[in-house]
């Protein structure tokens, strides 16, 4: 799947909320950009903790300001960005989160070196489980 119109643009948002990753124990620096349909844009980076455990990614950072901004539905796309050249790949309980809002997101996975891939939340999450499916 090939980036659309804005994803390169998302995608220099993340980079530059990866500048404020708190990564002192893994060094694994990540940034995300969550675009709204009206074209608002929400950041995050991962955040970590002496006590492990209590480390936030930075796809579930994002999705939590969006949240907190009042965007809770009609994300458009998520970028995702690390250092290097190998892809990123988010993690299982951020794909989750990530659908419980916008199950049909667009993400754009990219490297600090250029690398780019897009691919869809339903591909990364199929058959997912969601709000849909409780009961009215
Ligand atoms: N991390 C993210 O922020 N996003 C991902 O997609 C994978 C992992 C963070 C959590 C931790 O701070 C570090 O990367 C290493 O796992």
């Amino acid at each position: 799947m090939t980036l659309g119109p804005g994803d390169e643009d998302l995608v220099r948002v993340a980079a530059l909320a990866r500048e404020r990753a708190y990564a002192p124990y893994s060094r694994y620096r990540v940034g995300a950009a969550i675009r709204t349909k009206r074209n608002k844009i929400h950041t995050g980076a991962n955040v970590e903790n002496a006590s492990y455990g209590l480390t936030v990614c930075a796809e579930r950072c994002a999705a939590f300001a969006a949240v907190a901004a009042g965007e809770t539905k009609d994300w458009d796309a998520i970028a995702i960005v690390i250092g290097g050249d190998a892809l990123p790949s988010p993690c299982g309980a951020c794909r989750q989160v990530l659908h419980e809002f916008s199950p049909a997101l667009r993400v754009i996975l990219a490297t600090t070196g250029g690398a780019r891939k897009a691919t869809t939340l339903a591909e990364l999450l199929p058959d997912a489980f969601g709000p849909e499916r409780l009961a009215p």
